[in-house]
């Protein structure tokens, strides 16, 4: 295809480390989103608008799982909801396989909803409530225990339906990363996580198939899931030699980086943060060397979320105002803001222009519509002109922030998914007042 043509623009570098790297200008623009022109979409749907490719959630999936499958062949993946738990998203990843990892009752109701079955649910968190553990018993559910009270609720539960509950132990632990994740499950160093498996086993109510932990998120050391990874196959090795209980399957959790560049990074994020293969890596070997892996061949679970979808998210933005603020940075006032750009608060998004470059490069920093000091999309970076009306997108976002987004005086926005053939669809509508007030009531003596 022949690339339109763009007017080269001078970037003034002055002395100091912070010209010595390219990211701080933007090399050129991109518009469109998994081949269908930017314009084409904010026609249909209006701006801003969260865009999700198909055809890149896939193909990422895929080569995640094949990544890991290389290094022990025998891994599943489990869809981590609270990434991102739109029910288009949800179904692609269980379309391709993976199951359904959950940390609430909210987010276990979504997977039955689109046809999950109760096996092929983990149920994580450590706010289950003794209804959510009703169902999620009496409906097979694999049942990530998190604490002690956890599991007298589970083992009362269990004597109630007269049924054993599938069940494994989530542990936190040292892995040489601080600050440390300390309170999911028990511990694994202070010998926390022996003893409740202990507990658990001398109960006898409960069948323990597995053992879980999740060391954290966007980790950047491949090496603290070779410790973690070691560790729970130690764990397991014990519960077979001291307990005479074999679990099926070690669940190391997610965390993985995905190509996003954090505030505190000098280095975009793509060469700052290892790929997915340095994590395989680790995690394979600490499998392959295991006594206990060798013995009983036990099930490899990940439950990866954001290095999974973060790429294949983009929200296109529309510029609504610009200014000069007194210290003689541009300012651009974009239709989205923090509200639903979460994730501003930790990466350095990347803005891109959607149509062709002209004019300038300037300091310039992306505000959104809210009014509120903080609303800061992008802080001081070297952009072009940009004119009322034209659009830039705003990537990566496709991990947590169509779940963390918040429904602060703006209507959240609409969401489409660009689909493997080309076309387009509107996996979740713009809001509306109704949306916003339907749950409101009004006393009569105020109406
Ligand atoms: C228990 C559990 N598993 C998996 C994930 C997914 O994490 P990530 O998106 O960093 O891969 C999370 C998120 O924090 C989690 O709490």
């Amino acid at each position: 295809m022949k690339r339109q043509y763009e007017a080269p623009t001078i970037i003034r570098h002055q002395a100091g480390l912070i010209n010595k790297v390219a990211h701080q200008a933007v090399a050129g623009h991109r518009d469109s989103i998994g081949g269908v022109p930017v314009s084409t979409l904010i026609e249909r749907y209006g701006s801003p608008l969260f865009v999700f490719d198909e055809h890149h959630i896939r193909t990422r999936y895929r080569e995640v799982l094949s990544t890991i499958r290389a290094h022990y062949p025998d891994t599943d993946i489990s869809w981590s909801y609270k990434t991102n738990y739109l029910g288009a998203i949800c179904s692609i990843y269980h379309q391709e396989g993976a199951r359904a990892e959950v940390v609430s009752r909210m987010e276990y109701d979504m997977a039955r909803r689109l046809g999950v079955p109760g096996k092929d649910i983990l149920f994580n968190g450590p706010g289950k409530r003794r209804e959510d553990l009703l169902l999620a018993v009496e409906e097979g559910a694999l049942i990530h225990i998190d604490h002690l009270d956890e599991m007298v609720m589970i083992e009362q539960v269990a004597d109630e339906l007269g049924m054993r509950p599938r069940v494994a132990i989530r542990v936190n632990m040292d892995t040489g990363i601080y600050p440390q994740w300390q309170r999911f499950g028990f511990n694994y160093d202070n010998g926390e996580a022996w003893r409740a498996a202990q507990r658990l086993v001398a109960g006898g109510k409960l069948e323990l198939e597995g053992v879980h932990c999740h060391i954290g998120t966007f980790m950047l050391e491949p090496n603290a899931y070779y410790i973690s990874t070691a560790k729970l196959l130690a764990l397991a090795l014990r519960l077979r030699d001291e307990l005479n209980v074999t679990v099926s399957y070690v669940d190391i959790g997610g965390g993985f980086a995905s190509s996003n560049t954090l505030h505190a990074q000098y280095m975009p994020g793509e060469l700052a943060s290892p790929g997915f293969d340095r994590f395989a890596t680790a995690i394979g070997s600490a499998m392959n060397e295991s006594q206990f892996v060798r013995e009983e061949h036990p099930r490899l679970m990940l439950e990866t979320g954001r290095a999974l979808i973060d790429e294949a998210g983009s929200m296109i933005s529309t510029v609504i105002g610009r200014k000069y603020l007194p210290t003689g940075v541009r300012a651009l006032i974009l239709d989205a803001g923090v509200s639903v750009l979460f994730t501003s608060w930790w990466y350095n998004l990347k803005v891109t222009p959607a149509q062709p470059l002209s004019g300038s490069t300037q300091p310039t920093t992306f505000f959104g519509p809210l009014c509120m000091n903080i609303d800061v999309v992008k802080n001081s970076c070297m952009f072009p002109d940009m004119r009322n009306g034209e659009r830039v997108i705003v990537s990566p976002v496709g991990a947590y922030n169509v779940t963390q987004w918040m429904q602060f005086i703006e209507y959240r926005p609409a969401v489409a998914l660009v689909t493997e053939t080309g076309g387009t669809e509107l996996i979740r509508e713009r809001e509306s007042l109704q949306d916003v007030i339907g749950r409101e009531r009004l006393p009569e003596h105020l109406a």
